[in-house]
């Protein structure tokens, strides 16, 4: 399959003609630390990763299509971001907002900081889900029996519920056990798969979309080959089933937290590593797993 890589193919373009540089960063692309060359902004034609018309809109959607979601974010700033960007966005989706309450959502309790960094930033309060095992505070194994046992305890039900799969430890959650009971329920589920980005790429897919998810982050950079801080926010064909296109609406929730300068090095490499996936990667992946 060919896959086109319109964010590095700009930027070979514009390396080929030479110009001066003008324009951020202010290395001007002279060699210092030796990566620089590649290192522009957001010129002509380079479009804008918070409003995007152009190459990043195209590479998005390239994303998108291998990973099999409705709408796939870049994220140069990792899961931190792409974190707060879709609490942000299932907040804004919930009844709770819409009707002027609270957000509320019910965690399992070895969540990433950034996670309660979004409470703190979005002014929500989490419900702590406790695992049936846990031996250290990287671990809190949620099993469906076990959520809906938490669910049936509690007066409200909570917007959305949050895991961390795969945990610090490599250890997975049932995803679609806990996908059916959210969604028999009302409820949105969603999934910190920081460490599983590649998870999609298995001969059977185990990423967290794809077992029913309805939005999650990944960081690129920890499990594909990505320059640090390239990450993604997936989100689900069930999620514009309810809620219609979500694409724009996920961008204005992601340009809440994140820098209006975005690594365009960052970019490239999300960029390239859409050509790797729909290659090789895939048998690599297998052969390691073997
Ligand atoms: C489970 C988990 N979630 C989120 C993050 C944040 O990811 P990033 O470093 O891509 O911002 C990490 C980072 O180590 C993590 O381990």
């Amino acid at each position: 399959m060919h896959i086109k890589t319109p964010v590095y193919d700009f930027v070979t373009e514009y390396l080929t003609k030479d110009m001066s540089r003008l324009h951020m960063p202010g290395h001007k692309g002279q060699n210092i630390l030796g990566c620089e060359t590649r290192d522009i902004t957001e010129i002509k034609g380079a479009d804008y990763l918070l409003e995007p018309e152009g190459i990043i809109k195209k590479s998005e959607a390239i994303a998108a299509q291998l990973f099999g979601t409705a709408c796939t974010l870049y994220s140069t700033e990792g899961s931190t971001l792409a974190m707060k960007a879709m609490l942000r966005l299932a907040m804004m989706c919930s009844d709770s907002y819409r009707s002027n309450r609270k957000f509320r959502i019910l965690a399992a309790r070895n969540v990433h900081e950034s996670f309660v960094h979004a409470c703190a930033l979005l002014d929500f309060d989490a419900e702590w889900l406790y695992g049936e095992e846990m031996y250290s505070v990287c671990q809190c194994r949620i099993t469906p029996e076990g959520l809906r046992t938490a669910l049936e305890g509690m007066t409200d039900k909570p917007d959305a519920v949050f895991v961390t799969s795969p945990d610090y430890l490599g250890i997975m959650t049932d995803i679609r056990g806990l996908a059916e009971i959210c969604h028999s329920q009302g409820i949105l589920l969603l999934v910190d798969n920081a460490h599983g980005a590649y998870l999609h790429f298995l001969p059977e897919s185990l990423h967290p979309i794809d077992l029913g998810a309805d939005m999650c982050c990944d960081s690129a950079h920890k499990t594909l080959p990505v320059l640090t801080g390239g990450a993604y926010l997936h989100i689900s064909n069930r999620m514009t089933e309810l809620y219609g296109d979500l694409y724009l609406r996920a961008k204005k929730a992601m340009s809440l937290f994140s820098s209006t300068s975005p690594s365009y090095l960052i970019l490239q490499s999300l960029d390239l590593c859409n050509a790797y996936l729909a290659e090789d990667f895939p048998e690599y992946l297998n052969d390691t797993c073997q």
